[in-house]
């Protein structure tokens, strides 16, 4: 069976016996995963994991200690839009799980549609809106299926990642991810929608995570690196190129409030 294969094959390679929470990088983040000790093993070598094929993301798994949590980090994900399938993340879901991981950290770069919240600063995700269509849970056939999402980013982490961000002097704006299938940008028209439907930033991943997490029981924290102003919001013309050039600037705050989340990290169950 793929998913005892691919567990076994990670628990080859690592000290740990169970992991705490996976945190998955977005893009031109991934060097945070550079400060865990810890193995390091190529999504290829793990038997049936999607290959990530985004440029800026670096496709390998990092499990180790990072601060007081046993952690497995994603370098990169795969998105939707690269082979058409909402549920491509569901199985590396699945071996954190099987893990042990009780938590996820979902990351991104996105794009603004408001004013107030600029390219370079960092938006906590609290809520979604998924007009894609598209769902990860279609085609599952048990009634595990119907999963209620009104507390789908858990509210025990955003806070917890907000006291983290003012430790570390960092502030995050709050606000609603909209899902946009990619990986052609959104026109004009579908950010002035967003806006009025009540959507903060747009980008084109981490919404079927969050669904698929919630469906395994894993609690979830998000966090958007703002690369750009929405479509015809400003006059710089979109590209992945721009988006991944922008992303430094919020991953090093992004790096900062992380490694403070997980220095104060109380694993389950300690007290
Ligand atoms: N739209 C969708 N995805 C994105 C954007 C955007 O403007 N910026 C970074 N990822």
């Amino acid at each position: 069976m793929s998913l005892s294969n691919a567990v076994g094959l990670i628990r080859s390679k690592i000290q740990i016996d169970t992991i705490d929470v996976a945190l998955i990088l977005g893009s031109g983040l991934g060097a945070f995963a550079d400060q865990v000790d810890g193995a390091c093993i190529d999504y290829a070598d793990i038997p049936g994991f999607p290959h990530a094929g985004v440029s800026g993301h670096s496709p390998k798994l990092v499990i180790g200690k990072l601060g007081n949590a046993d952690v497995a980090i994603f370098g990169g994900r795969m998105h939707y839009y690269e082979k058409g399938q909402a549920d491509v993340m569901r199985f590396p879901l699945e071996v954190v799980a099987e893990l042990g991981a009780s938590e996820v950290i979902l990351t991104n770069s996105a794009g603004s549609v408001r004013e107030n919240i600029q390219p370079g600063e960092l938006m906590q995700i609290v809520d979604h809106l998924n007009f894609s269509g598209l769902n990860p849970l279609i085609g599952e056939g048990t009634d595990k299926r119907f999963v209620g999402l009104s507390e789908a980013y858990d509210p025990g982490i955003a806070n917890a990642l907000q006291v983290a961000a003012e430790t570390v002097g960092e502030p995050m704006h709050q606000g609603v991810y909209t899902w946009f299938s990619g990986p052609s940008f959104e026109t004009p028209a579908e950010i002035r929608a967003t806006q009025v439907l009540g959507g903060d930033a747009v980008g084109m991943s981490t919404v079927p995570e969050v669904i698929l997490a919630r469906f395994l029981g894993l609690r979830v924290g998000a966090i958007s690196a703002i690369t750009n102003m929405g479509a015809g919001m400003s006059n710089e013309s979109l590209s992945h190129e721009y988006t991944k050039n922008m992303a430094p600037i919020g991953a090093v705050k992004l790096s900062a409030i992380l490694t403070e989340y997980f220095r104060t990290y109380q694993p389950a169950g300690a007290d």
